[in-house]
């Protein structure tokens, strides 16, 4: 062998080496990303982004059907089965998914229509993430192309697994599509003090101003530990007279932890015009609640080329959130983003956002989102979970009692006859009577104080 083959096998080796390892790194940093097609009797993958459905698993009852062929929603995956939870079945039905990764998680979940002339009723229900109770389905969801097909929440999964619960209200069979559990940065929306274990993000509202359709961050090239968002396009805020404007060019900053946003979000943008200087967008909210509000801003308006030419206030429901907002110097350039996030109570039914210029007649904005924060509930003691299963298993109770998910949460659906206490020190709901374990119930008649009583109805 002459000398001069060595380089070349060199070479060789490295790259084998380098594909060795490169592939061993990303493995390891892959985010868990795990994405069920509901009513599936095998993996599924979906255009255009070829991405992986898992085959149905994980329910504790229910039946598959037929999808609508998505003649209502178009942000709907392109799925073609469903799971149903037949009322027949009892009120609560769950996925319990097992071996999740204790971490952060975009948790979404899409509901659909039974693909059934005859059955044309649209099913209202609730719907709880590890006990708590995340979302109400409004009459009229189906027939949107927003946020109403869907539940999202940011939450803290721990115990290896999450549980998704739905649970009827005596509106229809809770049908749903898919299911994706996808891990963000433990950081992602850090909102202040209060973020953290102890609080769950709905997501309300996502919007990319400007942009003409809707989006997923997968359509926008951005990743990773994002979890795939949903932004819809708005490309007006109702005055009409607003001027959306593209930007093509490298945003600088985007991309970066905890969020990870997409460089393509900032590439669009809606700008206020003389006729109407100030910008408003209102959208319909529970009361009584608090949300975290995340504002999105990158100056590609070829109009302004340096700090000090356009200001604004960002007032809202009213109160200044962020006073004399100058976006070049905040976020250190032209075409850079910044993101401003801030937390309000709101007690009426509605948000509003306003830009009102300070300095130059015209306001930009380039996305906005609004999460509603909910207190996530503590869960039951796990033992107790598990003793009131074997218990139901042992007395081969029906199906009817659903006896499925966390028996004292949510608190707006505890199990029937389940007569739940807190222990404080511990953190965790217990079931009186059953704290000590399930021997007591094996003569549950003869403990009249017992946790579970007879009425199963
Ligand atoms: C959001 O705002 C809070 C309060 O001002 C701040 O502590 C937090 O770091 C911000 N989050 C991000 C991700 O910028």
């Amino acid at each position: 062998m002459s000398m001069g083959c060595f380089p070349i096998y060199t070479r060789i080796l490295l790259t084998l080496l380098l594909c060795f390892f490169s592939t061993f790194f990303s493995s390891q940093a892959a985010p868990y990303a795990l994405r069920i097609s509901c009513g599936a009797s095998k993996d599924v993958r979906t255009w255009p982004t070829n991405t992986l459905w898992r085959k149905d698993f994980a329910y504790t009852g229910g039946v598959i059907a037929d999808a609508t062929s998505h003649s209502r929603s178009r942000i709907t995956p392109p799925l073609s089965t469903l799971r149903v939870f037949p009322l027949s079945e009892g009120p609560q039905n769950c996925y319990i998914i097992n071996q999740v990764p204790a971490g952060h998680y975009a948790v979404r979940i899409f509901f659909d229509l039974v693909a059934d002339p005859n059955f044309d009723s649209e099913p209202l229900f609730d719907v709880s993430i590890d006990g708590t109770l995340v979302d109400s389905l409004n009459a009229g969801w189906s027939t949107h192309d927003d946020e109403r097909v869907f539940t999202e929440a940011l939450v803290f999964l721990s115990d290896d697994s999450a549980s998704l619960c739905f649970h009827s209200t005596g509106h229809g069979d809770p049908a749903i599509i898919s299911i994706e559990i996808l891990q963000v940065d433990d950081k992602a929306y850090n909102f202040g003090p209060l973020s953290g274990q102890g609080s769950i993000l709905k997501t309300v509202k996502r919007v990319s101003c400007g942009e003409r359709r809707p989006m997923f961050d997968e359509d926008y090239g951005g990743g990773g530990l994002g979890g795939d968002r949903f932004w819809n396009s708005l490309t007006t805020f109702g005055q009409s007279s607003e001027t959306a404007i593209f930007g093509k060019g490298t945003i600088q900053r985007t991309s970066l932890a905890p969020n990870f946003y997409p460089q393509a979000l900032y590439q669009t943008a809606l700008v206020s015009t003389d006729a109407q200087p100030e910008l408003t967008y209102t959208m319909d909210v529970e009361p009584n609640s608090d949300y975290s509000v995340w504002l999105h801003f990158a100056e590609i308006d070829p109009s302004i080329t340096k700090a000090g030419q356009r200001v604004f206030d960002i007032l809202i429901n009213g109160d200044v959130a962020f006073k004399d907002v100058d976006v070049i110097s905040m976020s250190g350039g032209l075409k850079t983003a910044l993101v401003l996030n801030t937390t309000v109570a709101v007690d009426g039914r509605s948000l509003t956002v306003s830009l009102l210029p300070v300095t130059g007649s015209h306001a930009i904005i380039n996305a906005i989102e609004v999460f509603k924060i909910i207190a996530a509930e503590s869960k039951t003691f796990y033992t107790e979970v598990n003793a009131l299963q074997s218990l139901k298993n042992a007395l081969q109770l029906p199906r009817r009692l659903g006896w499925n998910g966390d028996p004292c949460v949510p608190l707006q659906h505890p199990w029937t006859g389940a007569a739940c206490q807190f222990d404080n020190a511990k953190k965790r709901w217990f079931i009186d009577g059953l704290i000590y374990g399930l021997p007591k119930f094996s003569s549950c008649a003869a403990h009249p104080t017992s946790g579970i009583r007879a009425d199963y109805d």
